[in-house]
């Protein structure tokens, strides 16, 4: 997949040249996820992984490639077959207090997508929003039901959007940083929570987050997204137990160690992450690796199999 964001130029850009600007949002990724796998795309902030999440679930359109669900070709799905899709596929974001509305009772929140898909009615879909209530741990279900969310904390506030992106029964969710935004003594709570409906309901994960710790914790496969690209991929495990990737290796050093008294050694990468408008020529992230050797500049390094998983860096070819 590619999405590619057009960009207004300024006065004099426009003066100074006719080619189009981009921001290469996503540039050209392919992965799979596998039924019932937790798959945690991880990278630093604008690196595209909210864009690929949004891409798969076709909230909005791809600039190139193709995306499947269940075997079918989802990429050109327009109308009532896009609507029907949705209802398998759903998306819990970071924020809970914005992706609640203030004015909807927790109840009613739950129970919209059932009336969007026009799933059971009166009391059955009640039956069913207080079942799903009680699965996420808001419990008894009948405080809960006609409460506002600004009654509730962050973390209850999260589980009622899961439990309205559950409510339908889908196959697949995209949960995207659904921890970064809530106390830390609560995280680990609603991760377990996140992984039980995954057992429950035999669901499939996009997880996303920049927090390397959480995706070591719940996925089964890791994929490190630099600026739009896919650095390096494999099992949870194995990428863990030994990144290749200069980049992912910055990462896992990077991740907190409590109470070890092994110090680790901490690789501090150069500068920021560059903007996704003037992409580095050859290895995108050359300029900021510890590692680079000559061929980097020139040519843009494929993913390659090495070690049981993928990388995408000249140290291994
Ligand atoms: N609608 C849009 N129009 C223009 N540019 C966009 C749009 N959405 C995202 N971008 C740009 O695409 C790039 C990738 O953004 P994205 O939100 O996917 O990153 P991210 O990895 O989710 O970052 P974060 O960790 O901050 O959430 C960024 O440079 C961002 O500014
Ligand atoms: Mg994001």
């Amino acid at each position: 997949m590619k999405k590619y964001f057009p960009v207004e130029k300024t006065f004099i850009e426009k003066l100074l040249t006719r080619q189009k600007k981009y921001v290469k949002a996503v540039d050209d990724v392919t992965f799979g996820i596998e039924k019932g796998e937790i798959f945690s795309l991880v990278g630093e902030t604008g690196s595209g992984k909210s864009t690929t999440g949004k891409l798969i679930l076709r909230l909005i359109n791809p600039t190139a490639g193709k995306i499947f669900f269940d075997g079918c070709d989802i990429t050109n799905l327009k109308g009532e077959e896009l609507r029907k899709l949705r209802r398998h596929m759903q998306i819990i974001y970071q924020d809970p207090y914005s992706s609640l509305n203030p004015r909807m009772k927790v109840g009613e929140a739950v129970a919209h997508p059932l009336e969007i898909h026009g799933i059971a009615r009166g009391s059955e879909r009640k039956e069913l929003v207080l079942n799903m209530l009680e699965k996420v741990g808001l419990s008894p279900a009948e405080e809960f039901y006609d409460v506002y969310p600004d009654q509730l904390s962050g973390g209850q506030r999260q589980r009622v959007a899961i439990a309205r992106a559950m409510i339908t029964k889908p196959e697949f969710i995209v949960a995207d940083e659904p921890v970064s935004s809530i106390d830390v003594s609560i995280r680990a709570s609603i991760l377990e929570l996140m992984m039980n409906l995954k057992k429950e309901l035999k669901l499939s994960y996009l997880f996303i987050t920049h927090d390397l710790a959480v995706a070591k914790y719940i996925s089964n496969k890791v994929a490190v997204l630099y600026l739009g690209k896919i650095v390096e991929m494999g099992l949870t495990r194995n990428l863990f137990k030994e990144p290749l990737h200069p980049y992912t290796k910055a990462l896992i050093s990077a991740i907190p160690v409590p109470n070890s008294k092994l110090k680790k050694e901490r690789i501090r990468l150069k500068g920021e992450i560059p903007s996704a408008i003037d992409v580095p020529k050859g290895c995108r992230f050359h300029p900021r690796c510890p590692k680079k050797i000559r061929i980097c500049e020139k040519k843009e390094p494929e993913l390659k199999k090495v070690n049981g998983h993928y990388v995408a860096c000249y140290l291994y070819s």
